[in-house]
């Protein structure tokens, strides 16, 4: 099978390879909770690229490559030539010279489409103002993780209350790719654009799954099996004052009790973090043990980086043969992703 280039648009991967990444990872989480060391990227190096601040994404890269034997190089904003005195050309040619894979948190996504345009090593998007990737590879990890009692993926709603940020674009794309029901829903003028919609109804088309884009309360959380939220001040450039932003969603749509009750159903919180409580979350969902998967969702964001590595550095078979001889009879069910027959 011919390996995907780069990791840029949520829609790079396939289904069918969406589900694999989802077992890779499932696997080696497997076997790393074991108490198992995986050395297959030894001497390998990652670099990445950062134009703006993150935790989960730079930590979950980082602890990736050195849980499989390798090394990350963190090039933070204004430490390196690019921008000031070196082209994001020149800036990908060189490092493809002096690393083995790139992955890059930028402002504008034509940075990363470029980046990956001139490197010659896989290059992976950390995030950029259309869409963030890795968080949707975590994302279905994570709702695979917790399928509720008796349902298949392509059984579930998935409910994204709020803004249409990246984060948002990114878990429409993939569950509609993955066949499940998701909802937008948000006020008018925060909505997804036409352009991610479309992706989404062609998604749905192959998939069997469906779209909606709403701010009808009912419809929206009737049913729904998770709720999902990211914050609401916006993409980076067009950041809401606090005060006009509560105006838009505050209390409409806060993800709270009353929220979580309205969907009828033993609903699951989702949030990529980091969350502003008491905004589009309430303290009580957030720290709702029943309720909120948001750590284990963050756990994941690790489980997805180190299947991402693996697949790209050509070390998929190794990692799977490895992983399944010490595991034996302690491989996890889960490590199969299970795929409905349409
Ligand atoms: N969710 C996410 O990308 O978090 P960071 O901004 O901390 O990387």
């Amino acid at each position: 099978m011919v390996r995907v280039k780069n990791y840029v648009y949520v829609q790079d991967f396939t289904k069918e390879e969406m589900q694999d990444l989802v077992d890779l990872g499932l696997l080696i989480k497997a076997h790393v909770k074991a108490g198992y060391h995986l050395n297959v990227l030894n001497q390998l190096t990652l670099g990445m690229i950062f134009e703006q601040k993150s935790t989960r994404t730079r930590v979950s890269f980082e602890t990736a490559m050195t849980q499989l034997g390798g090394h990350a190089q963190y090039l933070a904003p204004g430490q390196i030539q690019l921008g000031a005195h070196e082209s994001l050309k020149d800036t990908a040619r060189v490092l493809s010279r002096l690393t083995d894979i790139l992955m890059a948190r930028v402002i504008k996504h034509e940075s990363i489409a470029e980046l990956a345009e001139y490197a010659s090593v896989p290059v992976i998007n950390g995030m950029s103002d259309y869409n963030h990737p890795t968080q949707a590879l975590g994302d279905i990890t994570t709702i695979y993780e917790h399928l509720p009692k008796g349902k298949n993926f392509e059984d579930c709603k998935i409910v994204f209350a709020g803004d249409a940020t990246q984060v948002c674009t990114s878990l429409a794309i993939v569950t509609t790719k993955l066949g499940a029901h998701f909802v937008q829903f948000g006020p008018k003028g925060f909505q997804m654009k036409e352009d991610v919609q479309e992706i989404c109804r062609e998604n749905c088309k192959k998939s069997g799954g469906t779209i909606l884009v709403t701010d009808n309360e009912e419809e929206a959380l009737k049913g729904a099996d998770f709720i999902y939220t990211d914050v609401w001040y916006g993409l980076y450039e067009s950041e809401l004052p606090e005060e006009e932003r509560m105006k838009i969603f505050y209390p409409k749509y806060q993800v709270n009790m009353d929220m979580i009750k309205k969907t009828g159903n033993d609903c699951k919180f989702l949030h990529c973090l980091p969350a502003t409580r008491g905004e589009e979350v309430t303290d009580e969902i957030m720290d709702n043990e029943h309720i909120s998967l948001v750590y284990d969702e963050a756990e994941n964001r690790l489980t997805a980086m180190r299947a991402l590595l693996v697949y790209f550095l050509d070390k998929k078979d190794e990692t799977i043969k490895i992983c399944k001889k010490n595991l034996g009879s302690k491989r996890s069910k889960l490590c199969q992703v299970k795929r409905s027959s349409n």
